[in-house]
């Protein structure tokens, strides 16, 4: 069962038209919510971002925080599966014609559930290998768009070269994950990109950041080089789907002599009870 602009119907039977400009322009924006035992994971935060990208391409919100709450609940009620991934879409909507400005249109409203298949703590553990790439994406990456061309490629080079995930970096900083944001722990202090232009502001990216006070692991919001990074004591990503997974190898150089950190065992152990409040 899926959403399609105020109905709930089969996925086969969802369509949209060829002159949607989300299928014309990539001209849309999307959320990714996990949900655990039913229950909608942080969602304020992820309604609050979903309007922070809305109105940064002047898409009008189709619905209030509660109308939406009402709908995510509503199609949860049909998923029998314990944990889903929610894949929120709203696109500019559908114009007569194809050209690149736009008139005042209604959005189309895509959601979909899949499940949410977390790896283990054990499996966790055995660390995993990323590689770093040029950040050869505009400069507006806090918006979540679904045009997503570059992140594409990126993803499917990590799938070449059977690695997790890729991790970016302009002239040299390292920004975040193709599909994560990145930490590194140094001589006992975490450090992640500062929000802006550069990122997207992850969710889980302020847990990871709940979770270190938690820790009592001192947080620096200051970027870092591609070289600090390789010389970093402990190396994460997170997202919504991966949670907080350790890296211990980056580029074919080992991190921690291939160890997952104990700060990573300390900010994972508490970001699992924070899924259970
Ligand atoms: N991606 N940075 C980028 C470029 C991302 O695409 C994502 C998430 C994140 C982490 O954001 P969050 O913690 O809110 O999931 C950072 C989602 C999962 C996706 O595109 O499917």
């Amino acid at each position: 069962m899926v959403y399609l602009n105020g109905n709930f119907i089969a996925k086969k039977n969802a369509s949209i038209s060829v002159m949607d400009r989300g299928f014309l322009f990539g001209d849309g924006v999307y959320e990714v919510i996990p949900t655990y035992q039913g229950k909608l994971f942080r969602l304020s935060a992820h309604l609050k971002r979903l309007q922070n990208s809305l109105d940064a391409i002047k898409i009008p919100n189709p619905y209030t925080n509660s109308e939406w709450q009402k709908i995510l609940n509503q199609l949860l009620g049909y998923s029998q599966s314990e944990n889903q991934s929610l894949y929120l879409q709203i696109t500019r909507g559908v114009g007569t014609q194809r050209k690149h400005s736009f008139d005042t249109l209604t959005p189309t409203v895509y959601i979909e559930l899949n499940p949410l298949v977390t790896k283990t703590k054990h499996a966790l553990e055995k660390g995993f290998s990323v590689i770093t790439q040029a950040d050869i994406r505009w400069s507006q990456c806090d918006i979540k768009a679904t045009s997503l061309l570059a992140n594409v490629l990126y993803s499917q080079n990590a799938k070449d070269n059977q690695v997790e995930e890729i991790i970016l970096h302009r002239n040299n900083v390292v920004t975040e994950g193709a599909t994560s944001n990145v930490f590194m722990i140094k001589a006992g202090t975490l450090f992640t990109h500062p929000t802006g232009k550069y990122i997207l502001s992850g969710i889980t990216r302020d847990l990871v950041l709940e979770s270190a006070l938690a820790c009592k692991l001192p947080i620096d919001e200051s970027a870092f080089t591609v070289d600090a990074l390789l010389n970093a004591d402990e190396v994460w990503i997170s997202s919504s789907t991966r949670e907080i997974m350790p890296i211990t190898q980056i580029d074919k150089q080992v991190i921690n002599q291939g160890e997952v950190g104990r700060y990573w065992a300390c900010v994972y152990h508490h970001y699992q009870q924070l899924k259970n409040d």
